[in-house]
């Protein structure tokens, strides 16, 4: 063998080697080796086919890539024309006995002749595409058009991974296939993502990309839009055994490494096909693809035959659809709605739309960036998607049918800057998308979640107080603020619907309890926004009591370790809002609350925290601090608490059946102290 029959041969092992991956790996989703494997094989061919021009073909698979732009897309003449479907008009489960009466009564089939067999399938939404293979090479891949003449789009098709290049086993002189080439929900996303991150223009749906990116002239865009194909049919083919049967095509076309959809049935009179309809529309929302219906067909492809077509459908199959998922309508008005956390959301309201099988009349807009992006107005004709249970949404403006009067919507304008529920500020805080009430504490839309929080395990430990009971709480207008919550008392718990005597002293008592928190703990159950645990402490070791934190302006704020300027303004929010303040007050009013913060110096003042910059370590059981107490009064001290012992360590307080650590401390000669030393460091 010479060293060009050599190379030609490894090119070709090349190609076999990564069209098999492919259909692994983009048909079958099982792949057999690792994306870097496939990437080298790749390399390889790439590599080799750049030097040696001559042996490149439009079938191999570094032609999915896509090729120089073409002026028009070429007019393709359909060997056989590409037909369409009727669309059977009643819309209920019924239509398939429709069907079924109409294609028996053109066989000639009366009620005592056997049940007609069908093979009932998936209307996918997409574009309909021919697919030529000569000799097991696809040579041409043409758009439907009018059915007689379609648009040569071979360039943009070979982009489609999951379109075989070259056909499986034995090989037919020629077969013509027809499918859909469709985009996927996830692929359709995660485009729209990444187009409107790259500040690029974003897919209006998924059919529109699909259709899009196949009659795109340069069929390098195409190659980047992820596409799919299914295969449903056939067109002319030459040396090849047509099976008897549409199920028995379907199974053959998938043995030649065609996408067939899993979805598909062979099944008995109109019986069959109702069960499938309401399987499939059981399924719908979850399938990973839009659909618009399905399709029944004749199963026999002789009966196809002598059923024959009208003008462009055929007598042998119809489209059963769905109610549409996507419907146009108005934008009467934009309102907002407050939500669990304090979020103003706008919400559309739409002139009454049926879709997605159910009359809508509100759409969410999730936030002005979403509004900014679609630029929906009030008055706008719009597309509306309901999709499952999922709340309807606006999907894009239709431009063209906008009255001149509109204006730019925002939600700021709109609301004054004010919660429209409890007429707090309302912000946009920079970096968020959302505007946001600030009456978090007084809000009554916030309450819950408020309350929730507050009451939670690591803030004030509240122990009882779950959302089962917050709901009777604030629905029953018992508590409006956090500090109502110290007002209740056993008589006004027991009364509550499903609450016993007995449970009702315990909340008493874990209310009782929660009452000397530390800084840290109290800061947090405050519940201000972008500030968790580790800032609470942060906040409670800097300034020592609240009122200093409550005075600090942001710039003060972000004088302490790891606080930010979006952090700083929250807080800074938080406290200049008097609604906050009141409540504050009402907690640690004795007469009210009664809480009892337990509050030092912090490291900011002069004297600093007793202990501050101060290491510790924590080992054994103490006497009566648990470890958790011992580390929140360290750190309140401005103390540290490490969790192993070094030259750097300053103490280590010991308890009972210390181990390692002690022995360590000793052995560095670090001070070791018990619980009573601590509390006196402390004091
Ligand atoms: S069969 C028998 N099967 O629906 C006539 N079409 O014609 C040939 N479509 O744009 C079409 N899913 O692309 C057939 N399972 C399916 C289909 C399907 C979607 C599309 C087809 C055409 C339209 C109506």
């Amino acid at each position: 063998m010479t060293v060009s029959e050599q190379t030609a041969q490894r090119v070709r092992q090349l190609r076999e080697e990564i069209l098999h991956h492919d259909y692994q790996y983009y048909v079958l989703d099982t792949p057999e080796i690792p994306d870097s494997e496939y990437d080298r094989l790749f390399r390889e061919l790439q590599t080799l086919e750049a030097q040696h021009p001559e042996l490149l073909t439009p079938e191999s698979p570094t032609q999915r890539v896509g090729g120089m732009p073409v002026s028009v897309l070429a007019p393709v003449r359909h060997r056989m024309p590409m037909l369409s479907i009727e669309t059977e008009t009643d819309i209920t489960p019924n239509g398939a006995w429709a069907f079924d009466a109409r294609t028996r009564k053109k066989l000639g089939l009366d009620a005592s002749d056997p049940p007609i067999e069908y093979a009932a399938e998936l209307k996918f939404d997409g574009l309909a595409i021919s697919l030529r293979y000569e000799n097991g090479l696809l040579v041409q891949a043409a758009t439907r058009g009018d059915g007689e003449v379609g648009e040569d789009v071979t360039q943009n098709i070979r982009t489609i991974r999951q379109i075989p290049l070259r056909l499986k086993g034995s090989t037919p002189e020629v077969l013509e296939v027809r499918g859909e080439v469709y985009m996927s929900r996830p692929d359709f996303e995660r485009y729209n993502a990444r187009q409107r991150e790259l500040g690029k223009a974003t897919l209006v749906n998924p059919r529109n990309g699909a259709a899009g990116s196949i009659r795109q002239l340069d069929s390098r865009l195409a190659a980047q839009r992820p596409l799919s194909f299914f295969v449903y049919g056939l067109g002319e083919t030459k040396g090849w055994n047509v099976p008897a049967t549409h199920g028995k095509l379907l199974d053959a076309l998938k043995e030649f490494g065609f996408p067939v959809c899993a979805e598909r049935t062979v099944g008995l009179g109109a019986d069959s096909l109702i069960a499938f309809h309401q399987a499939v529309s059981a399924k719908r929302d979850s399938l990973p693809y839009d659909i618009d219906g399905v399709v029944y067909k004749v199963n026999s492809l002789d009966l196809q035959r002598e059923l024959g077509f009208r003008t462009r459908e055929p007598h042998w199959a119809v489209a059963h659809k769905f109610p549409a998922q996507e419907e146009m309508t108005v934008v009467e008005n934009i309102e907002v709605q407050v939500g669990r956390t304090g979020a103003i959301t706008p919400v559309a309201r739409l002139k009454p739309v049926f879709v997605g099988g159910v009359t809508v009349t509100n759409a969410t807009l999730h936030n002005q960036d979403e509004i900014d992006r679609k630029d929906v107005r009030i008055g706008d004709t719009v597309i509306v998607r309901r999709a499952g249970d999922v709340i309807p949404e606006v999907v894009s403006v239709i431009l063209n049918r906008r009255p001149e009067s509109s204006r730019p919507y925002s939600l700021l304008e709109a609301i004054h800057h004010v919660c429209p529920v409890c007429g707090s500020h309302a912000v946009r805080l920079p970096e968020e998308a959302a505007v946001r009430c600030t009456g978090e504490l007084v809000c009554p839309a916030q309450r819950k979640q408020a309350i929730l929080h507050f009451a939670s395990r690591r803030a004030m430990d509240i122990e009882g107080l779950g959302e089962k009971l917050v709901d009777q709480l604030v629905d029953g207008n018992i508590v409006h603020t956090l500090a109502d919550l110290y007002r209740l008392d056993v008589p006004r718990l027991s009364a509550l619907e499903r609450m016993a005597e007995k449970s009702a002293q315990n909340i008493v008592k874990a209310l009782e309890k929660s009452k000397r928190p530390t800084l840290a703990r109290f800061v947090y159950a405050l519940g201000i926004r972008n500030v968790g645990e580790a800032t609470a402490k942060d906040l409670a070791r800097y300034f020592g009591a609240l009122g200093n934190i409550a005075a600090a302006d942001a710039a003060a704020l972000q004088e302490v370790p790891d606080v930010g300027p979006v952090v700083a303004e929250s807080i800074a929010q938080f406290f200049s809002e008097s609604h906050n303040r009141e409540i504050i007050a009402q907690l640690r009013d004795p007469e009210i609350g009664g809480i009892e913060i337990q509050e030092g110096q912090g490291s900011r003042s002069a004297s600093a925290g007793r202990l501050s910059g101060q290491i510790f370590v924590l080992t054994g059981t103490l006497p009566t601090l648990k470890r958790e107490e011992a580390k929140e009064m360290i750190e309140a001290a401005g103390g540290k608490v490490s969790g192993s012992v070094s030259s750097k360590t300053d103490y280590v307080v010991a308890g009972e059946e210390a181990g390692s650590k002690l022995a360590k401390a000793q052995e560095l000669g670090v001070a070791v102290i018990d619980e009573t030393a601590l509390l006196q460091l402390l004091e």
